[in-house]
């Protein structure tokens, strides 16, 4: 589906409700810069004051990637914590600007979060508690009151703010991630006449993993306010059942996959999330495809070598130092490639204000810095590490250069490096080397499958990735590509949005 088709689906229903998404990333982030004025004679003659400059970013966000272009095709509010320097000085008394700043097509509604908000609310219960409950990396949650009591006075902030968004319309909210597990109860209480749903962008865990949650009820009970939830994939729908069923007073249809509650029912069902095909298979203008590729090389310095690609968070549940490692015993294993094979890793810094996202940074540089030195040569460097953002242009330049694309979370909700990738070789060249423990690889099955914990076996795929033949690659990529154009992120928005109407429309 495209994002006409979405809005020919949506629009009627659309034309006399609000769309609300409420996310806590923001998909535009204003930026301030302010430089020193001049000092001497053209200062004192007034000309040359601090000069005060505004841009604007997008921020390294899945969910932003995805969720953007639907809000583009739709319209409505999403409502986000305003984070830029920039961000208070181009909303309206209400904290409202138009977005995207270059084109405006729907309104972003920020809310303002003091620093011990954020500190409990974001760093400490989101990212320090959940998101290490919900991952199977085998990182410790850390369970504070302190963040806790925050999380549920941020979440009632935001739910104040839908409420007030919502004014005297009818409404469909659509709450993302695991930042707002309480809003859909405090919304659904104040306006039962909203039909509230919810995706969980990450994993959920099994039951036995998530009784450790001091405050697992609360959450549950908080999700339970939605007329829907959404998962990527059944397995986690599976896994919510179980948690509930062992810790709650409901009852779980599973004929209907729904829970039922205080007499509320919530269906619980997985929406696979994907993303917008058509940017990422466009060239820039005035460009070949060789053309295009020879000048990434160049400006990479790389050669003639092969190129391994990986774009993440600087996040530990992604698995960069292990794809590191790996890379670096298909050295030991395969001294044919030295110096024929270079391996690029972007890495965007992200949460570096947590411990363990200093440490997963310290991790990367350590194990770039070993092979380097074991392995480099003059006129060689078997890692090239760009610690910093990319924005969507220069990554789908990557993606078109690289000869092997992998990605090795430990685990992932579904991640769409995946899913770009493929988008972006329209050439069907390249092949992709996928996780397990991805959402992603449930569908995606002509990638070239592995375990990032099993290092020599990781090691042996990389192999055989640089090796494939260009007509088994092609092959492959085909298939993998019907995938992402068959199913898109418009799918995803109307499949969710389309099932909650429904279902709340059932129960009504
Ligand atoms: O995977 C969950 C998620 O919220 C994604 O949707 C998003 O890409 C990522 O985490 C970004 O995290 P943050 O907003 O904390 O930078």
């Amino acid at each position: 589906m495209t994002a006409p088709e979405l809005m020919a689906v949506l629009g009627p229903r659309l034309s006399n409700t609000k769309l609300i998404v409420v996310a806590n990333r923001e998909p535009y982030i204003h930026l301030k810069q302010t430089r020193p004025g001049r000092r001497g004679l053209l200062s004192f003659l007034g000309r040359r004051g601090p000069q005060t400059s505004m841009s604007w970013m997008r921020p390294a966000s899945g969910l932003v990637t995805a969720l953007d272009p639907v809000m583009r095709a739709c319209g409505g509010t999403w409502i986000a914590h305003g984070s830029g320097s920039g961000d208070r000085d181009v909303v309206d008394a209400r904290g409202r600007v138009a977005v995207p700043p270059d084109k405006p097509s729907y309104t972003l509604r920020r809310v303002w979060l003091t620093p011990e908000e954020e500190e409990g609310y974001y760093y400490g219960l989101s990212n320090n508690a959940l998101w290490p409950l919900c991952h199977i990396a085998y990182a410790r949650p850390e369970f504070d009151e302190r963040d806790w009591k925050q999380y549920v006075r941020v979440n009632q902030r935001f739910a104040d703010t839908v409420i007030d968004e919502i004014g005297s319309s009818r409404a469909i909210v659509f709450v993302q991630d695991y930042h707002f597990a309480l809003l859909p109860q405090l919304v659904k209480q104040v306006r039962p006449d909203t039909i509230v749903c919810q995706f969980w962008h990450i994993p959920w865990p099994n039951s036995e993993a998530f009784r450790i949650c001091p405050w697992g009820d609360q959450i549950l009970d908080g999700l339970l306010g939605n007329d829907l939830l959404g998962f990527h994939i059944q397995y986690h729908c599976n896994n919510f059942f179980d948690t509930v069923d062992e810790g709650l007073e409901a009852r779980i249809d599973r004929e209907h996959f729904a829970v039922v509650r205080r007499g509320h029912r919530t269906y619980v069902k997985p929406f696979p999330i994907s993303i917008d095909p058509e940017p990422w298979s466009k060239l820039p203008k005035k460009t070949t495809w060789e053309a295009d590729i020879r000048q990434t090389r160049e400006r990479l310095g790389v050669g003639k070598a092969k190129l391994i690609f990986g774009v993440d968070r600087l996040d530990y549940t992604k698995g960069i130092p292990e794809r590191i490692k790996a890379f670096e015993r298909m050295l030991e294993h395969h001294p044919a490639w030295r110096g024929r094979v270079t391996m690029l890793q972007v890495g965007a810094p992200s949460r570096e204000h947590l411990q363990r996202y200093q440490s997963i940074s310290d991790d990367v540089d350590l194990a770039v810095g070993a092979i380097n030195e074991r392995f480099g040569t003059v006129g060689w460097k078997p890692v090239i590490y760009l610690r910093q953002h990319h924005g969507p242009e220069d990554v789908a330049a990557l993606y078109r250069a690289a000869d092997v694309c992998v990605v090795s979370s430990l685990h992932d909700g579904m991640n769409l490096v995946a899913k770009e990738f493929i988008a972006s070789r329209a050439d069907l060249g390249g092949v992709l080397v996928l996780s397990r423990f991805t959402g992603a690889a449930r569908d995606l099955r002509e990638a070239l499958d592995v375990n990032p914990f099993a290092v020599d076996e990781f090691a042996a795929v990389l192999h055989e990735a640089l090796s494939m033949p260009i007509a088994d690659q092609e092959r492959r990529m085909r298939g993998l590509r019907l995938r992402v154009e068959e199913h898109t992120i418009y799918d995803w928005a109307a499949n969710v949005i389309q099932a909650a109407w429904r279902m709340s429309e059932a129960a009504a």
